[in-house]
């Protein structure tokens, strides 16, 4: 029988790296082929022994240029879509918004009409708990996959205009198709402009860590690896047209994060500086996993060895993340904060 074929989109960025990683390996009889555009958050030097195995193909294509996406998915008529493919961050949606809805909105409607044309079997499309907007401070209030969508940044906008073409897909051409909407990951390979990465290795540098407000915001933190499993049961396992999301209860203030990782650094609190507020900032993030718990789904971290692990990969693989904080990311540093040393 002829290997089922896995198109990964974004698979050169944070999450999209970690589940290509995750595939080649527990899948060696699946062919998995990295589509992504290298933008900015985009890097090839995490897969270089990926580039050794056979099961691993990578295609640079940008999913919003339907002439390039279309007759690439009639040749290789994938099995399966697993759409990571996005611009993710939100400081860079408040500056520049128009940049996500052709990436995200746009790029989302060309892979689902090429993956209508040849009639995949999945399309699994990554969201975010972020189209739900904002939870007040109650610790017993959750989002669940009956939340109503209320985004609020030009990011979780243009995230849930996607959700609602997918879903949109399935109701009116019966496109097999899964939505999963997870809480915040962090892990190894996350980009240095997030708030767990940035914290590390500024606190590593000895320089000051910008906290916006007054850093009481709560996001329910994921192991990137937690994430990648929920993905691969949703692909296999997931009901047709269902949402799924994804949290494992780990809900931490902002404060508490850059704390955590000050002290297991064994540095001083007197790096954090508080900053202005970013514009529209969501209070609370925290996810209700009950549903995907139910089709099988158990994470192996908790936040206090999920962080433990990433803070030794950030001291294990220093020359990643060195590389790009000393490339066009200070700029970008530069222009966002207004803080130096
Ligand atoms: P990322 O920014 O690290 O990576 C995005 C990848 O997409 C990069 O490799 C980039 O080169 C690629 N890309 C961007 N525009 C493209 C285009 N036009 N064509 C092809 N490739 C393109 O993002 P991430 O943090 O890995 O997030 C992956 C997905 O998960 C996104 O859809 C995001 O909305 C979602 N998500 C992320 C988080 C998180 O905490 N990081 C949380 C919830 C949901
Ligand atoms: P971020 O990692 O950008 O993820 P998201 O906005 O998708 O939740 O931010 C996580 C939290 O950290 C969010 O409440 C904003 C806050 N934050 C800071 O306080 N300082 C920073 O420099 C950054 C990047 C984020």
């Amino acid at each position: 029988m002829a290997n089922k074929k896995v198109v990964v989109t974004g698979g050169a960025g944070f999450i999209g790296g970690n589940y290509v990683q995750y595939m080649v390996d527990k899948y060696p009889n699946y062919d998995i082929y990295n589509l992504d555009e290298l933008t900015y958050a985009g890097d090839l030097t995490k897969h270089q022994e990926l580039e050794k195995k056979e099961n691993y193909h990578f295609v640079k294509a940008d999913i919003a240029d339907r002439d390039t996406i279309m007759p690439l998915f009639e040749n290789e008529k994938f099995d399966y879509v697993v759409h990571f493919a996005a611009e993710s961050h939100v400081d860079r949606s408040i500056t520049d918004p128009e940049i996500f809805i052709r990436t995200n909105v746009l790029g989302t409607q060309v892979l689902l009409d090429a993956a209508k044309a040849i009639t995949v079997k999945k399309f699994v499309h990554v969201s975010t708990d972020e189209v739900y907007g904002e939870l007040d401070f109650d610790p017993t209030t959750f989002f669940t996959e009956d939340t109503p969508l209320q985004p609020n940044s030009p990011y979780s906008a243009s995230k849930a205009s996607s959700d609602f073409l997918v879903r949109a897909y399935h109701e009116t051409y019966g496109l097999p198709v899964n939505i999963t909407r997870c809480s915040n990951n962090y892990g190894p390979y996350h980009f240095p402009e997030k708030l767990i990465p940035l914290t590390i290795s500024r606190v590593l540098n000895d320089e000051k860590v910008p906290v916006y407000g007054d850093g009481k915001n709560i996001r329910d933190w994921l192991h990137v690896q937690d994430h990648c499993s929920a993905i691969d049961l949703v692909l296999h396992e997931g009901a047709n047209g269902e949402v799924y999301n994804v949290g494992g209860h780990n809900e931490r203030t902002n404060l508490e994060v850059v704390k955590t990782i000050i002290k297991t650094l064994e540095k001083s609190e007197d790096l954090i500086e508080f900053v202005t507020d970013r514009l529209g900032h969501d209070k609370r993030y925290a996810i209700d996993p009950t549903k995907l718990e139910k089709l099988g789904w158990k994470p192996t971290y908790n936040f206090e060895t999920g962080i433990a692990q990433t803070i030794d990969w950030y001291l294990e693989n220093k020359s990643w993340w060195e590389q790009i904080i000393s490339g066009e990311y200070k700029d970008y540093f530069d222009k966002q904060y207004s803080i130096n040393g």
